[in-house]
C-alpha cells in the first residue's frame, strides 16, 4: 500500500513537472514566434493599388506579414471621384465617419506595425479611424506610411497622435508612386534602428565607479538619450569642490538647462554642453545644469579623480 502511495505521488509530481516546462517554453517562445516567424506587420488600405505597391515591396524587404484592411463598402471609381461630391469626400468631411472594415484583423502577435495609406485631403482616411477605433494598438510600435499626388505625411500623423494619445505612432514616411528600392530600404532601416531604441529600457543605465556598481535613473530627454547611446564610456572624473566628479566630453549634448537651485547627492547633470558631473553630496546650487539622471544610494566618493564606466 504504501509502496502505490509513493508511486501515485511520484507520477502526479512527472505530470507536474512536464506541464510546467511546457508552459515555461510557451511563454518564452510567444510573441516573436508566430506562423511566418516574423513579429512585424505591413497593414495597409488601399483604395487603388498604389499604396498596396509599396506594402508589398516593405514586407518583401524588412520580412514583414502583410494584412489589407478591406472596406465592408468598397470604394468605387465614382465613390472616389473627389472632383465631384464622392462618398470619399463627404467621408472626409465627416467628423463621425467611420466605414466599415469586412475583414478581421489579428495584430496580436506583432510589435512593430507598418501602417500604410492614401493620403485623401491631406490626411489619412477615414478607414483608419475606425481601425483604431476597433482594435487594440497600444504598445505596438506604429511607423506611418502612405502614397499621394503629391501632399506630405504629417497632418495624418498628427491626426493620429490626437486621436489616440495613447499609441505609440513613430514619425513615417510618404512615397510616391514610382520609389526607388534605396528608399524603402533606407525606410525600414530607419525604422529598425528606432525599433530596437524604443525596444532597450532607457530608463536606467548602469555605472561602475572605482570598481563598484551603481544603477543611474535616467531622466526620459534627449540629454540621458545621448549618454545612453555613447555608453559603453570610459572616463576618468575629476574631483572638484568636495561634492563634485567631473569630465569634458568631446561630444557635445543636447541642452535643456534650468536651475536647480539644490543639488541632491547621487544627482548626474550635465553642465554646459558637454561637461558630465556626478554629484556625492547635497549642497544649493546657483548654477545652471540639465538633468540626466540620479543614482541610487551614491555613497560621498570623498577626494580625488575616479575611474568611471558609463553602461
Ligand atoms: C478622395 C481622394 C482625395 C485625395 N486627396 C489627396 C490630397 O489631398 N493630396 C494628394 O497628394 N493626393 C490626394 N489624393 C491622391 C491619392 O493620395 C493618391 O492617388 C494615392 O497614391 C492613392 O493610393 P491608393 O491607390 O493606394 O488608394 C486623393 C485621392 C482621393 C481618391
Amino acid at each position: 500500500m504504501r509502496r502505490k502511495i509513493i508511486i501515485c505521488i511520484v507520477l502526479i509530481f512527472c505530470i507536474f513537472l512536464v506541464s510546467g516546462c511546457t508552459k515555461n517554453k510557451e511563454v518564452k517562445t510567444n510573441k516573436k514566434n508566430n506562423n511566418s516567424g516574423s513579429n512585424s506587420l505591413v497593414l495597409y488600405f488601399s483604395a487603388t493599388g498604389t499604396t498596396k505597391g509599396i506594402v508589398e515591396r516593405i514586407a518583401k524587404n524588412s520580412n514583414s506579414d502583410i494584412i489589407e484592411i478591406i472596406p465592408k463598402d468598397k470604394y468605387t471609381s465614382s465613390d472616389l471621384d473627389y472632383n465631384n461630391d464622392c462618398r470619399a469626400n463627404k467621408e472626409q468631411n465627416d467628423n463621425k465617419a467611420r466605414p466599415k472594415i469586412k475583414n478581421k484583423i489579428d495584430i496580436s502577435k506583432y510589435d512593430v506595425i507598418y501602417l500604410g495609406y492614401p493620403i485623401w485631403w491631406g490626411t489619412n482616411p477615414k478607414i483608419i479611424l475606425t481601425l483604431l477605433d476597433t482594435y487594440d494598438l497600444t504598445g505596438k510600435i506604429i511607423f506611418p506610411f502612405c502614397t499621394s499626388g503629391s501632399s506630405g505625411i504629417e497632418e495624418s500623423i498628427n491626426n493620429l497622435r490626437n486621436y489616440n494619445s495613447k499609441l505609440i505612432i513613430k514619425d513615417g514616411k510618404r512615397f510616391s508612386s514610382n520609389t526607388s528600392e534605396h528608399e524603402i530600404i533606407e525606410f525600414i532601416n530607419k525604422c529598425k534602428i528606432e525599433y530596437n531604441y524604443i525596444d532597450k529600457d532607457t530608463s536606467k543605465m548602469n555605472v561602475n565607479i572605482d570598481g563598484k556598481d551603481y544603477t543611474i535613473n535616467l531622466e526620459d530627454n534627449s540629454t540621458a538619450k545621448k549618454l545612453f547611446e555613447l555608453a559603453p564610456l570610459e572616463v576618468t572624473m575629476k574631483e572638484l569642490n568636495g561634492n563634485e566628479k567631473y569630465v569634458y566630453l568631446s561630444s557635445s549634448f543636447p541642452v535643456d538647462s534650468y536651475k536647480p537651485g539644490h543639488i541632491n547627492q547621487g544627482d548626474v547633470m550635465l553642465f554646459d554642453n558637454g561637461c558630465l558631473v556626478i554629484f556625492y553630496k547635497s549642497f544649493d546650487t546657483s548654477y545652471s545644469y540639465t538633468k540626466i539622471g540620479y543614482i541610487d544610494n551614491l555613497p560621498d566618493l570623498g577626494n580625488g579623480d575616479v575611474s568611471v564606466k558609463f553602461g
